[in-house]
């Protein structure tokens, strides 16, 4: 990935933050997904109530694309305006991997305020479980 596509990836996780729905943590988070077609798929937290039932940005961001058909995320932004650096919770780490692009890892991108820390989902989630498993 260039610096302009991760520029533009965060951009969007940028402002997806600002459609959170987060009143009861005040944490607002957008996630952006980079799909195979080179199309974008944003997500926002989306919290309730009943607080266990909040989605993160990341997993809005999943179920949107996966919805639409979409099979391969090949990079991840997330942006966490009130801190800088903010790493997908483990939850978010599985199911970003069902979508793991096969034999190849997946770009994440954390907003540091700047031009983003550039990470992997293999760093973050190493040795994981996943859809490969239930193959051979
Ligand atoms: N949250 C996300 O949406 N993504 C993350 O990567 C970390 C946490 C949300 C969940 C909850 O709405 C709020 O941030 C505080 O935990």
């Amino acid at each position: 990935m260039d610096s302009q596509a991760r520029r533009t990836l965060l951009d969007h996780a940028r402002r997806a933050a600002e459609h959170a729905y987060a009143p009861y943590s005040n944490f607002p988070v957008g996630a952006a997904l980079l799909l195979r077609d080179g199309s974008i798929v944003t997500g926002a937290n989306i919290e309730n109530a009943s607080y266990p039932l909040t989605s993160c940005a990341e997993r809005s961001a999943v179920a949107t694309a996966a919805s639409a058909g979409h099979r391969e995320i090949r990079a991840v932004a997330v942006s966490a305006p009130r801190s800088l650096g903010t790493s997908p919770c483990g939850a978010c780490r599985q199911v970003l991997n069902e979508f793991r692009p096969v034999g190849g890892d997946m770009v994440v991108i954390l907003d540091d305020g700047e031009d983003g820390i550039v990470t992997s989902l293999e760093e973050l989630l190493p040795r994981a479980f996943g859809p490969r498993n239930f193959v051979g």
